[in-house]
């Protein structure tokens, strides 16, 4: 239909082309910011304000009343997950529901969010306070949620976006460890945004650095083939890492054969290092030229640490320090390097003489050397000995450029292609678009994790299971035991596309199916990894106590009555009708015990079903359980006199047995 000239629109147009800094960043005039320019506005602060970010904050504070089902028919080797876990849900949610038990206890978390490239899908918060429509579509169909695209002509398409990532953010903050990790992928669309956000959730100061990922150009380009993208990389707390000197390394190309070599001669020489000596050395002599490994010939020395290779002494730059070390043959003071030594204080110097990582010459004439080990032990890295990159009056030693370990720097280099066809190897079809470089990111968990062999690594943006894959590939690789928590949204596929080809519904179908494929092995020989993982599902709580809605026209006390009558109705059918494995999770997670909890029943008890319960946290969580509705008098006494926790079903309990219980043991004591 003809409409006439939109004026407003016009002169608003013209404004904004003579002062763009008044607008907000979705392009709406912003008179706040047009009072402090005529000087009648507040006084200035930098902050970082959008559309709707008190209530994005407010939602990662409000409490969930969801619950955490465990499916069994689609986890894999259930016995052996060992804390292995594929979330099906929403992420806000099933994070919030995780705070419980998992608290400070995530090392690593990698998430790759939506984009926003306009023609990705964001899952709308909006209906946070009713989430009728999530469960209907979860529970009532099959074929997953329904996610929007987030449209640029949208006037809220940045704050749509900042809307639902700064609540999850300050959720996964809480869950990480103090020396833990996150980082954030995320291209130009966003990554002001992004690091913005990230500042506020994490703190400015916990920036460690944000990476610049080359995944490959495209010729096709008018002006510049954009082929980068970003991983923000923050701490939980970088002062702690510090004061901890903390030191991130990576190993070089060639170390990795090396080793394996030393282990398969450890196992042949048993003790003997001399006899390992004398293979390793062989073993680098027949390697083919322009082997990775020949460049780092010098670690052919071995002890119980493993190979290790000479290092100079002295204090890179010069200016080091200058005091006596008594040579352990000849008792008198060895040569101190023209550089001074290396290691700033005497009784440092003596520490690692002791623990065997100084070798003396044959006599005090020259200075001793430093082992360096193809895997470094923790006091050879320690940063007070000249090899602090924030020091500034260090200098790099060119002898260290010939070490096993290096630092990474801040740029990737990989074609995006690798994932994509590797991807598609594995699941016989493409199935899933852009999915994350396994290998890379096991590389960067390893890195940001200190090579820890136990880390717990979250994913809350799952997408194709590409961060459980890594986790799997690293613990095949060390023996390590790191867990993986991948959680993704039951997202709808649509029938148009490859996946509903494959016959895939929702993407964490894809998720769950290519983590068992990987544990599964692929190819003619398959080999099957030791491992598996346990899937649970979002959904509604258990407790039909959650949907009790109060009437407005009634007043309080009334209310209370209608809401006891209400649980007692629902209650008693309740727990005859749920299986007791569904209540179980919902109670023991709420009560702060991770997933992998162990049940024993208390056998001394005949009248019930009575359990302890505990987990394996570094420490466990443990209780007393019962589920039944009614409790015998025997039972009841028992509980009583218990030392710990105690879990009670309210429908089990009258009034006189709840303040009983209440007075004698106070807070141990929980009823759901
Ligand atoms: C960019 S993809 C992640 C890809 C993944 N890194 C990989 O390598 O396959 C983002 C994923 O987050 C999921 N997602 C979006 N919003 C979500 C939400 N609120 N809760 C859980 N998952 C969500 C999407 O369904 C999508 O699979």
């Amino acid at each position: 239909m003809p409409q006439s000239p939109d004026l407003l629109a016009e002169r608003l147009a013209r404004l904004k082309s003579d002062f763009p800094d008044l607008f907000t960043d979705e392009g709406r005039l912003n008179p706040a910011e047009l009072q402090r320019l005529v000087g009648e506005g507040e006084s200035e602060r930098y902050e970082f304000r959008w559309h709707g970010k008190g209530e994005a904050k407010r939602r990662a504070f409000m409490p969930t009343t969801a619950a955490l089902n465990y499916d069994a028919s689609r986890s894999m080797n259930p016995d052996q997950a060992r804390g292995n876990l594929i979330i099906e849900g929403e992420n806000l949610e099933v994070l919030k529901l995780l705070l419980s038990s998992y608290r400070g206890q995530v090392k690593c978390i990698y998430i790759d969010p939506p984009y926003n490239t306009g023609k990705d899908f964001v899952y709308s918060d909006n209906y946070t306070q009713d989430k009728r429509p999530y469960w209907e579509q979860t529970g009532v169909t099959e074929g997953g949620v329904k996610v929007d695209t987030n449209a640029q002509a949208d006037g809220r398409y940045h704050s749509n976006w900042l809307n639902m990532i700064y609540p999850r953010l300050l959720v996964a903050r809480q869950l990480l460890r103090e020396d833990g990790v996150v980082m954030v992928s995320i291209d130009d669309y966003e990554i002001d945004n992004l690091r913005r956000t990230m500042d506020e959730a994490f703190g400015e100061e916990n920036h460690v650095a944000t990476l610049v990922w080359e995944k490959g150009r495209k010729n096709d380009a008018k002006l510049f083939s954009v082929g980068h993208e970003y991983m923000a990389v923050y701490a939980k707390d970088l002062q702690a890492l510090k004061d901890a000197k903390t030191i991130w390394r990576e190993a070089k190309p060639g170390a990795k054969e090396i080793w394996d070599e030393y282990v398969r001669l450890r196992k042949t020489h048993g003790e003997s290092d001399l006899a390992i000596e004398a293979d390793l050395t062989e073993w680098f002599r027949n390697l083919p030229a322009g082997h990775a490994s020949k460049r780092l010939a010098r670690y052919r020395r071995v002890d119980s640490n493993g190979p290790w290779r000479d290092r100079d002494i002295s204090w890179p730059g010069g200016g080091g320090p200058r005091y006596d070390v008594l040579h352990k043959d000849t008792g008198l003071p060895c040569k101190v390097p023209e550089r001074g030594w290396g290691i700033s204080a005497p009784d440092e110097m003596q520490r690692q003489i002791d623990l065997d990582l100084i070798v003396f010459r044959a006599d005090h004439t020259e200075p001793p050397f430093r082992k360096a080990h193809l895997r470094p032990v923790a006091d050879e890295l320690d940063p007070e000995n000249g090899l602090d990159e924030e020091d500034e009056n260090a200098t790099a030693d060119p002898d260290d450029a010939g070490l096993a370990m290096q630092v990474r720097g801040s740029c990737i280099y990989k074609q995006s292609q690798v994932a994509v066809k590797a991807l598609r190897k594995l699941m016989g079809a493409k199935v899933f678009p852009n999915p994350k470089d396994y290998e890379e990111l096991a590389k960067l968990i390893q890195y940001v994790t200190g090579g820890d062999p136990c880390a717990l690594v979250l994913d809350f943006f799952g997408g194709s299971g590409s961060t459980a894959h890594a986790v799997l590939k690293l613990n095949r690789e060390d023996g390590g035991n790191r867990q993986f928590v991948t959680v993704q949204l039951p997202e709808e596929i649509k029938p148009k596309e490859a996946a509903y080809k494959q016959g895939y519904r929702k993407i964490s179908d894809i998720t769950i199916d290519r983590v068992k494929r990987v544990i599964a092995g692929t190819g003619d020989k398959p080999q099957p990894l030791d491992a598996g993982f346990k899937v649970f599902s979002l959904v509604k709580s258990n407790f039909p106590r959650v949907e009790f809605a109060p009437d407005p026209d009634k007043t309080e006390a009334e209310n209370l009555i209608a809401l006891k009558a209400y649980i007692q109705a629902k209650e008693a059918s309740l727990f005859n009708v749920l299986p007791r494995e569904l209540i179980q999770d919902e109670v023991f997670l709420k009560c702060g015990f991770q997933l992998d909890y162990q049940l024993e029943r208390v056998t001394e008890l005949t009248g019930n079903e009575v359990w302890r319960v505990s987990d394996s946290q570094a420490t466990p969580r443990t209780a007393v359980v019962c589920f039944d509705t009614q409790l015998t008098a025997v039972t009841l006494d028992w509980f009583k006199a218990q030392t710990g926790r105690v879990i009670l079903l309210e429908a089990a309990l009258d009034t006189t047995m709840k303040w009983n219980l209440r007075h004698t043991l106070g807070a141990r004591f929980i009823a759901f």
